[in-house]
């Protein structure tokens, strides 16, 4: 009720009665009032004036779990979320609800992480207060090969959805985003399967919104939102906007059981198009022209013989010949 709430009084024009919110969730004034109150506590400046009702003057940038709640208009998409303060990693959670049956769509997200998780056994720099840490739980009814290409589907959400904030974003193949060449996100992807079929997904993604400095190591390639357009995006906002996205392109995804209606979108912003990238596969580099990927979401490399293969993704790094990009 809290979320909804909330919700009613972001969207509202003016003032919302109490009487109204009282007929809609089938309470007590008294109970109305003392959401009214809470929600005053976390920071929200809700005015509150005999005959008028409620009246929400500002809209802080709070990340909760009920600003995130009340900021969602999907049918499964992040519904339903999981808000830590602080957590170890989100995707380890994440698979703790997966195993106890949490359904489709449920979305861990922390202010904070101690032990986030980056590919590759890396760890991923997770401080409080700036940046979005978020996993989401699906249960895809399709074959265990098709997972990986989720991963391209939230990289290419996370990237509509910074264009809706007129962000200029790249993706790296497969799925780091870019701004000004450096990363500014990063994805995970986890799952649990049987020989045939998939027990759940989880993926993973990083946002890096608010960071202003960075740990030695990554500050050379690692960037945030703020660092490099100046805007202040509310993490909530964000947030919601990407489970939107998501929402959408998953069930494209789910109709064409392949990446062809993302393609061209994807190559349009893959910054490694018509670049050299160097393929590192176990036991050997070779050089080559990314060509853009494939309607599995592989990367199409040519060869200075001319001839093109696919990559796939998990099975080789791909660096730019140039730096990180
Ligand atoms: C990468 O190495 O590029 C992937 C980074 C993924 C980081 C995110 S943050 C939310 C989720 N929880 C984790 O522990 N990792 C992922």
């Amino acid at each position: 009720m809290k979320s909804e709430i909330l919700k009613i009084l972001r969207e509202a024009d003016g003032y919302i009665s109490g009487q109204q919110l009282c007929d809609q969730f089938q309470v007590s004034r008294t109970a109305v009032w003392k959401v009214v109150n809470q929600l005053k506590e976390e920071g929200y400046p809700i005015e509150a004036v005999r005959n008028k009702g409620y009246f929400l003057k500002e809209l802080p940038d709070i990340f909760s779990k009920e600003e995130l709640e009340s900021r969602m208009h999907n049918a499964w998409a992040g519904c339903e979320v999981h808000f830590f303060p602080e957590i170890d990693s989100t995707n380890t959670k994440a698979k703790e609800l997966g195993e106890a049956g949490a359904s489709h769509g449920t979305l861990v997200v922390a202010d904070r992480q101690v032990a986030g998780k980056g590919r590759r056994g890396r760890s991923w720099s997770s401080p409080a207060g700036e940046n979005i840490y978020m996993t989401i739980l699906l249960r895809p009814k399709m074959q265990p090969v098709k997972a990986p290409m989720l991963t391209l589907v939230m990289a290419y959400s996370v990237a509509l959805a910074m264009q809706t904030y007129d962000i200029e974003v790249g993706i790296k193949w497969p799925n780091d985003l870019v701004v000004n060449g450096k990363k500014v996100c990063g994805i995970l992807t986890e799952m649990s399967t049987e020989i045939d079929f998939i027990n759940y997904v989880i993926i993973g993604t990083g946002i890096n919104v608010g960071t202003s400095r960075f740990p030695e190591e990554i500050s050379q390639t690692a960037t945030s939102l703020l660092k490099e357009t100046g805007k202040e995006i509310p993490r909530a906002e964000l947030t919601a906007e990407v489970m939107k996205q998501f929402e959408t392109l998953y069930g494209q995804f789910e109709q064409t059981g392949d990446l062809s209606f993302l393609q061209d979108g994807y190559n349009a912003i893959l910054v490694n198009f018509d670049r050299q990238v160097r393929i590192l596969e176990p036991g050997r580099e070779r050089n080559g022209i990314a060509r853009g990927i494939d309607r599995q979401g592989e990367l199409l490399v040519e060869y200075p013989d001319g001839t093109v293969e696919p990559v796939f993704a998990g099975e080789v790094s791909v660096r730019g010949i140039y730096g990180y990009v």
